[in-house]
């Protein structure tokens, strides 16, 4: 299949560019470069021995997307591009509102001028808000509580009437964990610009020694041992349910839903002990009072997924330490 992929050299993007490469798709990357980095795609190149097209352009811009589809021509959009920090939506909520709302409407009115049917869509677990009961299914309502999540779940909503406009069209909702680790190559990762949100690139800077030590954002949690537990789920096996997705469109229904985790919960004092052990280096840390808006404990239950789109999450824990840190020490400015 002829794939386009928004915000293809970012994160999340990158990895499933590798993966839907050597699955034989051709791949077309927009992205602005926001939040991305041109050499990300050379080394998908490099990781793949595959060439993908590339354009930098904004996903808000009609005219770039236009010339993209009406030359490129794909058969399915994976849509990451857009912004991801919770704290900054807070901040400056009418940005999210742009760049992920309108830029999302500006993708999904492209495609429906040259009748591109079918979208893959990256949503969180932001959406269902605080639990009612856990692990999160499908059905969990949905109640964000900060901006970010907003786009999302306002997002999802377009793309489901967007699919009941017309009945050739699908749409499928993927709702990541918290996706952590890097490509086994130590090629491609994770780049927070400035100091990281979140916790696995945080730890990883403090075993380069960029940071002298992790700060643990609450240890009076309702969990085994006090600190914030997550469903971490290794980025590759994130890339490769796209990949699965995309390829189980024609059997899933118009509009879908899937969460996308490992479907176990990890504390903050877990997933340390397992990277120090991973990588052999200790990590120095700090008790602080808890972040606003953290909840104490989430996961998924993945078997729809599992069951729909003949996916599961293979690398554990020890394997997603390894694989980030490696991408950690062989980059350690990143791309640059
Ligand atoms: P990322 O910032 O690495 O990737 C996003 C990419 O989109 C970047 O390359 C950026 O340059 C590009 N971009 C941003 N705005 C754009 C625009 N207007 N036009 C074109 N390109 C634009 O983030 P990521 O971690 O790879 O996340 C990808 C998607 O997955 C995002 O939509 C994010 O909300 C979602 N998601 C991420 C996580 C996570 O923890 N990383 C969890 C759940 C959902
Ligand atoms: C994980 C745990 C923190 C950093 C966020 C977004 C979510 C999604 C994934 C986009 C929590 C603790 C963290 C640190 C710490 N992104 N922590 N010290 O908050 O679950 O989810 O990223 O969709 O929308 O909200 O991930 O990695 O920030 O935190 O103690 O320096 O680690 O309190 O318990 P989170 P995180």
């Amino acid at each position: 299949m002829r794939v386009l992929v928004t915000g293809g050299a970012g994160y999340i993007g990158s990895h499933t560019c590798v993966e839907l490469l050597e699955a034989g798709h051709e791949v077309f990357v927009i992205d602005n470069l926001s939040n991305g980095h041109e050499i990300a795609l050379d080394r998908v190149r490099g990781i793949t021995n595959r060439d993908l097209q590339f354009m930098n352009a904004d996903i808000r811009d009609a005219v770039a997307l236009d010339k993209i589809l009406n030359t490129f021509k794909p058969d399915s959009v994976i849509h990451f591009a857009g912004l991801k920090a919770v704290g900054e939506s807070v901040a400056n909520p009418l940005k999210y509102y742009d760049v992920n709302v309108r830029g999302s409407i500006s993708l999904l009115a492209a495609m429906s001028k040259v009748k591109c049917d079918n979208i893959v869509f990256s949503s969180s677990a932001t959406v269902y808000g605080k639990p009612q009961y856990l692990p999160y299914d499908e059905e969990h309502p949905t109640n964000p509580v900060n901006p970010y999540g907003r786009t999302k779940l306002i997002i999802e909503n377009i793309i489901n009437d967007w699919t009941k406009a017309d009945t050739k069209r699908k749409g499928s909702i993927l709702r990541y964990f918290n996706p952590v680790g890097a490509h086994e190559t130590g090629q491609i990762g994770e780049e927070p610009i400035g100091i990281p949100n979140n916790l696995m690139p945080y730890i990883a800077q403090v075993a380069d020694g960029r940071r002298d030590h992790l700060n643990i954002y609450g240890n009076d949690y309702d969990t085994s041992d006090g600190t914030g537990a997550r469903d971490y789920i290794h980025v590759v096996d994130l890339a490769s349910a796209h990949l699965n997705a995309l390829q189980s469109q024609k059997i899933l229904n118009n509009f879908e839903i899937l969460n996308i985790g490992s479907g176990k919960a990890t504390t903050v004092l877990e997933l340390i002990k397992f990277f120090e052990n991973a990588v052999g280096i200790s990590i120095e840390l700090r008790y602080l009072k808890r972040r606003d808006g953290d909840l104490d404990i989430f996961w998924a239950d993945p078997s729809k997924a599992m069951n729909l789109i003949n996916w599961q999450p293979k690398r554990s824990i020890d394997k997603m330490c390894k694989d980030a840190w490696r991408w950690q020490k062989n980059n350690l400015i990143g791309y640059a």
